[in-house]
């Protein structure tokens, strides 16, 4: 009998995810949910013998890194649709397979995006710690008045599979779907929604503004103080995808001006800290970052990880390959 693949999996993972891993693989699963720093998941992929790792965006694959991983290691499995935490060009170069989950968190990430948007508007969070404080009143008819989302314009900066499926739910709260990206979509993927050729076309109808891009050079700080300067006053930004692509500074500024009404964010620049600036503001719905969090989901990312490692120790290019 030929020997099972050893893979050291770095964060602990639903237990079906973990059960199947153990089935298919020598895995050596972190049951304790051990944060390990970037030298520790060195010296355990050295002291394990792995071939293969699965990884989670708490772990930074970087050029350092990448270079200092045994040589037994071939594949890097990350547990995630965002790949921002690697070094592709790194990992290319030293011949290292990567790859990611996308698809199964599409419909949990556009839910909790809709979330953000519609717990932005109408003041969800100062309601709710309100009601924890005891501090409410009475019903009053001026009371807690936040932002009407029926009729109002949506923009969606990335309109990729997650984009879409916020565009899909947002339709069904009647708003007039908006999009900006590097080509329009095929008539039957916008299901009629307008798209902007330029990103200031967007942020000018932009009642509300979803973010739905990776975090590239070229988005990372892109909501910055010019850009709010175009959007209408009293918009609402929402942010499911990467908190970096948020220039922290000037969205604090601006929501504190009132040239936004309010934000709903799921991720954060620095993750896990925040900053402080959004904790101090009613006009913020914060969450910490769960847009995939549902045990189904969950489930399937680890699946789909487990996936790309079973195909690649098989001989095949994983479904997912990145590099
Ligand atoms: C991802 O998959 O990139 C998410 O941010 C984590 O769920």
């Amino acid at each position: 009998m030929t020997s099972k693949p050893v893979i050291l999996v770095s964060r602990k993972l639903p237990p079906a995810v973990e059960a199947r891993a153990a089935r298919d693989f020598d895995a050596r699963l972190n049951t304790e949910d051990t944060l390990y720093a970037q030298a520790e998941l060195l010296s355990a992929a050295a002291e394990s013998g792995a071939e293969g790792l699965l990884i989670c965006p708490t772990d930074k694959l970087d050029a350092r890194f990448i270079a200092n991983l045994p040589d037994a290691v071939i594949i890097a499995a990350s547990f995630s649709v965002g790949f921002d935490h690697i070094d592709l060009a790194a990992a290319q170069a030293r011949g290292l397979m990567v790859t990611n989950t996308p698809d199964v968190l599409t419909d949990a990430t556009a839910d909790c995006a809709m979330l953000l948007l519609l717990g932005a508007a109408r003041r969800a969070s100062e309601g709710e710690r309100m009601m924890r404080a005891g501090s409410w009143g009475i019903w009053g008819p001026t009371a807690m008045l936040g932002t009407q989302v029926t009729g109002k314009r949506l923009g969606i900066f990335g309109m990729g599979r997650i984009g879409r499926a916020l565009a899909q739910r947002a339709r069904g709260f009647e708003m007039e779907i908006h999009y900006h990206d590097i080509a329009p979509l095929a008539d039957d993927l916008a299901q009629g929604a307008t798209y902007h050729a330029e990103a200031d076309g967007l942020l000018a109808v932009s009642d509300f503004l979803s973010l739905h891009c990776p975090s590239t050079p070229e988005t990372r700080s892109w909501v910055n103080a010019e850009r709010i300067a175009r959007m209408p006053d009293g918009a609402i930004v929402v942010n499911s995808a990467r908190g970096d692509i948020v220039d922290d500074g000037a969205l604090i500024a601006a929501l504190k001006s009132g040239k936004l009404a309010a934000a709903g964010l799921d991720v954060y620049h620095g993750e896990p800290d925040v900053h402080p600036g959004y904790r101090e503001l009613e006009n913020t719905f914060l969450l910490p970052h769960m847009g995939s969090g549902t045990r189904e989901t969950r489930d399937a990312m680890g699946f789909r990880a487990l996936d790309n490692l079973g195909t690649f120790f098989a001989g095949q290019t994983p479904g997912d390959a990145l590099t």
